[in-house]
């Protein structure tokens, strides 16, 4: 057996920790060893997009990058594909292990289906309903693909099901996101991004430093920033809710490129970072760079509110029990409304402001869905190794019928 993990964009990387610090573990106690293989396929290579989540999360180097960078999302997928398929002819690997759904995802499970080569997909059928987004897309055509389905909540198992993909392939095996977050929670209280960025508030009956209220916003879907006025719409309604609370941007080059684009520089500021007192300007958002792993980690830990059109930080701040608003019309983690601290408030400006608003009040209270426990990359190689042991006697079963 040899899996050739995937890792491509920046949500990935999080995914792919644990299962590799799981391997490695197995690989200190048990025998045979399992062989494995990580490639990066180069999807984000800024530093702050890659290097520092490699660094921070202690992810091995790549032993093989394939460079491939930005482009269009088909010649993306497409130099992907011919890049990994020369990777597996020369390296063999029996099965290729993808995670999430971005187009590194779709592009190295297609060229594993096609050589006959056996796909593990990590936090298969979630499900926006949505096929304007490429990420549905990604998530439908791996899914449809893969031969064993690790999933993150009851809601992807129905979709499987619903899908027609056996139950045999289907393992609710919880969130290796939520694994990499629990591991990782020590190490990022101690990041000091508050006082850089001027968050601390020095008490004055007390010695203990407090943290100034803030808000935390991440957004770059293209259905949101590509589009100048869905875009200035969101933007509009955001400076609206930084009268009431300062808003903290790490922001995505996509962003960035896009508010230069359509002119909107006037709502934003840049922080300095330099660790001088922070000063609320209303209606300013303040920008900041991408942040790494354990800060961004920090940041979002002790914020009022998270304004988000990402996936996985519906998940994070549901276990961190922070208040989410996701700026999007739909969400493929249910249970993080239903049993987390999510509310979907769709893209124009007064449902974000109405959402944003009830949401500063509500009580800060953690949540764990299901399984969300820490241990989902330990039970996926259980499963793994299951699932090798059973091919492994029918192959034998295989043989000896040939013999007889
Ligand atoms: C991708 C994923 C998305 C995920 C996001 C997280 C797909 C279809 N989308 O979107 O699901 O939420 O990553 O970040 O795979 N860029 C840089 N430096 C980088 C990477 C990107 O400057 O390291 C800029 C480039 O201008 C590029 C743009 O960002 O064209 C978009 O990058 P791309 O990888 O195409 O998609 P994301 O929007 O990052």
């Amino acid at each position: 057996m040899k899996i050739c993990i995937i890792g491509g964009a920046r949500p990935n990387f999080m995914k792919i920790a644990p299962i590799i610090k799981a391997i490695k573990k197995h690989n200190r106690f048990r025998r045979p060893p399992i062989d494995y293989l990580l490639v990066h396929t180069g999807q984000h290579y800024d530093e702050n997009m890659s290097k520092f989540f490699f660094d921070d999360l202690e992810i091995p180097i790549p032993d093989i990058n394939l460079e491939v960078g930005s482009a269009s999302h088909a010649v993306q997928v497409a130099e992907i594909m011919l890049r990994f398929e020369k990777v597996c002819l020369n390296q063999n690997p029996t099965h290729v292990l993808v995670v999430g759904d971005v187009n590194s995802t779709i592009a190295c499970a297609l060229v594993a289906t096609k050589l006959g080569i056996k796909i593990i997909h990590v936090e298969a059928g979630l499900r926006s309903f949505d096929r304007s987004m490429p990420e549905e897309i990604n998530r439908v055509l791996t899914d449809a693909i893969s031969d064993l389905l690790f999933t993150t909540e009851e809601s992807a198992n129905e979709n499987l099901r619903r899908e027609g993909i056996s139950e045999g392939k289907i393992n609710f095996v919880g969130n290796v996101m939520i694994d990499t977050l629990l591991f990782h929670k020590r190490k990022a209280e101690k990041s000091d991004i508050l006082r850089k960025l001027g968050l601390m508030n020095l008490g004055k009956n007390s010695s203990k430093d407090k943290v100034d209220p803030y808000s935390v916003l991440t957004i770059h879907r293209p259905a949101n920033v590509d589009e100048e006025d869905a875009f200035k719409n969101i933007i509009q309604g955001l400076s609206e809710i930084a009268k009431s609370i300062p808003i903290i941007f790490p922001i995505h080059p996509r962003t960035q490129n896009q508010i230069k684009e359509f002119r909107l520089e006037s709502y934003f500021k840049w922080h300095s970072g330099n660790g001088s007192k922070f000063r609320k300007e209303d209606g300013i958002i303040d920008c900041i760079e991408p942040l790494g792993y354990l800060e961004f980690m920090k940041l979002m830990s002790n914020a009022r509110l998270v304004l988000t059109d990402s996936g996985g930080i519906q998940e994070e701040t549901t276990i961190l029990g922070i208040p989410c608003v996701t700026i999007r019309e739909n969400t493929e983690r249910p249970v993080t409304v239903t049993n987390g601290t999510n509310v979907v408030a769709g893209v124009k400006k007064e449902g974000i402001i109405k959402a944003a608003l009830a949401q500063l009040k509500r009580k800060s209270i953690p949540c764990t869905p299901a399984l969300w426990d820490g241990k989902a990359a330990e039970r996926i190689l259980k499963a793994i190794l299951r699932e090798k042991e059973i091919t492994s006697k029918q192959r034998d079963y295989v043989k000896e019928d040939a013999i007889s």
